[in-house]
């Protein structure tokens, strides 16, 4: 049962698929507050928050304070309120009552649960214009369908997307991805993408190839894909502003970029240097932005990522020239402490600042918005134009999408992965944390960047990560530029890694089916072991663990030096040593607590009682599984 309460006037987002007649009076347990613009609820010492999708912190989210506001933000540190994504959809569960609700706001809302007054959850808003849901159901994981089908079905991917990705900022030219290609054929480790950062492109400028480092790219394409390998381009916001330029010509000449007060372009930088953001809330000129991947598909590319979608920006013309002038003003001065802080804020203050979204604006199909009022439906908008672009341009191919930034509705048109984490041993238990709340929100195509983007990235860690990546949809290694090089062969133990990676092929019959499902019936992949044992507290608090599919819960050790963790069973369950596919130690374990050994080369899968594992024999591609001949474990 879901019911629907209209505040203010807002704006159709293209969140939710159902029209559903708003109802008169108050959501059950919020008291509206329109002139402070906010919404509040009681939080009882039961109560347990789900939800809000791409966030840090835990699957629980009571006790901080998230901000839905689409950020180009590398640290995924407990001190942040925003990352990539706003989904603002989350479930009040005090174990035996539940309910769901979505806020569907395109701008800034905040989620303050429990950090300003331990005992209140409370949501403002920046604009009181919204369509607030309430979702009704005798647990989550029904509340969570009914959800979903508001939504509408999730993207669904080719099935050799689910093969392992690898992915580096800084491979620059065609050998470069030989290399990797040829590197990983040596080991016999199989992989099925590889991913092309931003020096692909001919000064970054979207939708073209530098011709000197991709000679005749059509034909690298097939050489590529003949040896099985599909190559995944990256695809920017910002559109190069460069005289002759077909793109930025077209979209000058066609009213497409998003302008500013005074009717001018903004301009923007970006990678390129000077950019226009593409007005992708306009319905033509997503229509044209969405054609133009037909560059790509045509030379037989079947995949991509978008990316700097929230949109990210290192200045504005405007305000780099405001930055400036204070920094003039302030040159021959003595600096105390407040002038050095304000000097310093100046500088700190260049990128991505909240002024600057302010100073431009969207043709929403005939409505004048204001950028910062529809923020978080940019990386949406610009996925959407893909999506609804490709079955136009390439109508016999599936075509792999995922996004940066993103907005619920978006997971009808692609997947995300979880942006800049870094190589840190915390980041690894937060993106197992993250799996289950994206899922709530659409979100089933999805993983992080394995092994870390940001730092350093040891062998161990590496391991580990894959060890839990292999049961993400989404399974791609990549690393930022400058970093340690982290492709599986650069490590000494090679035949663990072929032998980890070989595992996820053998299972992905079980990965696909159960992914499938999660698609068509509007489930969960993964989800928080609560979510399935209703009548049992202990659940309640595990977050290390998860049920991916119907059939096991994994373990994944997230810790360094440690050979082995602490796993709670609800149930008795046959538990699985994997070494590789055809090597394992298998052992009834009882329901309760208990230490269980786990060297850094052995995963922990247990199969629920009365299910059935299956697996097939890994290959180097996933188009050469055989998916019908399974041998299974139960
Ligand atoms: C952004 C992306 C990252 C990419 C880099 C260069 O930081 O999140 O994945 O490698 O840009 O394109």
């Amino acid at each position: 049962m879901i019911k629907k309460y209209t505040f203010g006037n807002p704006l159709k987002t293209g969140a939710v698929v159902l029209e559903i007649s708003p109802s008169e009076g108050s959501p059950a347990g919020f008291e509206i507050n329109a002139k402070e613009k906010e919404l509040k609820t009681g939080l009882s010492k039961d109560a347990y928050v789900y939800g809000l999708g791409e966030t840090i912190r835990g699957i629980n989210k009571r006790g901080w304070i998230y901000r839905s506001n689409n950020a180009d933000e590398p640290h995924h540190e407990e001190g942040k309120n925003s990352l990539y994504a706003s989904h603002n959809f989350f479930i009040l569960d005090d174990g035996k009552n539940c309910r769901g609700y979505f806020v569907d706001h395109p701008g800034f809302v905040e989620f303050d649960i429990g950090y300003s007054d331990k005992d209140l959850f409370t949501i403002r808003f920046e604009d009181f214009d919204a369509d607030f849901y309430e979702i009704e159901g005798n647990e989550p994981k029904e509340i969570v369908r009914a959800f979903r089908e508001l939504i509408g079905k999730s993207y669904m991917p080719p099935i050799w997307a689910f093969g392992y990705g690898q992915s580096r900022w800084g491979y620059k030219t065609a050998d470069d991805i030989r290399e990797v290609n040829n590197r990983y054929k040596e080991l016999g480790i199989p992989l099925d993408m590889i991913y092309m950062d931003i020096d692909y492109m001919q000064d970054f400028k979207d939708f073209t190839v530098n011709p000197k480092r991709f000679p005749d790219f059509e034909n690298f394409v097939k050489e590529m894909k003949d040896d099985g390998i599909r190559l995944i381009p990256i695809i920017d916001a910002g559109v190069k502003i460069e005289k002759g330029y077909d793109i930025y010509e077209e979209g000058v000449a066609q009213n497409y970029f998003c302008k500013k007060e005074d009717g001018t372009n903004l301009v923007a930088a970006v990678w390129p240097g000077k950019v226009h953001f593409p007005d992708f809330l306009n319905t033509k000129a997503r229509e044209w932005f969405g054609d133009k991947y037909k560059t790509l598909t045509d030379v037989g590319i079947e995949g991509f990522w978008n990316d700097m979608n929230e949109p990210a920006i290192f200045y504005t013309e405007d305000h780099l020239k405001e930055v400036f002038e204070g920094i003039h003003e302030m040159e021959n001065k003595e600096l105390d402490i407040w002038g050095f802080f304000q000097f310093r804020g100046l500088i700190e203050g260049i990128a991505n600042n909240p002024e600057d979204y302010r100073r431009f604006f969207h043709d929403f199909d005939g409505v004048k918005v204001r950028h910062d009022k529809v923020h978080n439906l940019y990386g949406f908008y610009m996925t959407r134009a893909a999506g609804e672009a490709f079955p136009r341009i390439a109508p016999d191919k599936k075509i792999l999408m995922f996004s940066r930034a993103s907005y619920i509705g978006m997971h009808r048109y692609g997947g995300v992965w979880t942006g800049d984490n870094m190589s840190w041993w915390s980041h690894l238990l937060l993106n197992i944390k993250q799996m289950p709340s994206l899922n709530m929100a659409g979100f089933i195509y999805s993983g992080a960047d394995t092994g870390g983007f940001g730092c350093d990235c040891t062998e161990d860690l590496m391991m580990r990560w894959i060890e839990f990546s292999m049961f993400t949809p989404l399974f791609r290694n990549h690393a930022a530029l400058g970093t340690r090089e982290q492709e599986l062969y650069q490590f000494k133990d090679s035949e663990s890694f072929r032998n980890l990676v070989e595992l996820r092929y053998a299972l992905i019959p079980y990965i696909y089916r159960e992914f499938t499902k999660a698609v068509e019936n509007n489930s969960m992949y993964f989800r928080p072991l609560f979510f399935d044992y209703r009548n049992d507290d202990r659940c309640r608090e595990i977050e290390d663990q998860l049920l991916v599919g119907d059939s096991i819960m994994i373990a994944p050790v997230y810790e360094q030096n440690k050979t082995g963790r602490y796993v709670y069973l609800p149930e008795d369950m046959k538990m699985l040593r994997m070494r590789s596919y055809n090597d394992y130690d298998e052992e009834v374990v009882t329901a309760g607590d208990h230490y269980i050994k786990a060297e850094l080369n052995e995963v922990l899968v247990f199969i629920r009682p009365g299910q059935k594992l299956p697996l097939t024999k890994p290959a180097r591609h996933v188009d050469d599984l055989n998916l019908d001949e399974l041998t299974f474990i139960s």
